[in-house]
């Protein structure tokens, strides 16, 4: 499947794409956080430090420690996704 900004769904395309981007960014430091969150944990990763603006972003802060969006991201890169709060982060208020 392809691209398709502004489609109806995510494609596969499109997952496998921002997948990457994601784990392509600091891609060592985020194997240790996969492996080892206790001792290595989400927040040592830019991808949560720039949405929480506990590092300088150009889109500010996006993230409140502890919010749906800020939960379901940090879950996931512990190994245990709240689908919960990523359900709820999903919907457009
Ligand atoms: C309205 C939403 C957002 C806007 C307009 C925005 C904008 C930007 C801009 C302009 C930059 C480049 C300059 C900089 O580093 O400050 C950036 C970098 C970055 N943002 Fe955002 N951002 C948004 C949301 C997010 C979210 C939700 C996340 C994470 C879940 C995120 C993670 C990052 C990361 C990790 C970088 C650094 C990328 C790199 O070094 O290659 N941003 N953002």
């Amino acid at each position: 499947m392809q691209n398709s900004p502004g489609g109806p769904g995510t494609t596969e395309t499109e997952f496998t794409a921002n997948f990457q981007s994601v784990v392509g960014l600091e891609p060592e430091q985020t194997s240790r956080v996969v492996n080892d969150p206790t001792n290595n944990p989400p927040q040592t990763l830019l991808i949560v430090k720039k949405p929480r603006a506990m590092e300088r972003h150009k889109g500010g802060q996006i993230f409140i420690i502890g919010d749906d969006a800020d939960r379901c991201l940090t879950s996931w890169l512990s190994g245990a996704t709240d689908t919960a709060s990523c359900m709820t982060a999903l919907q457009v208020p």
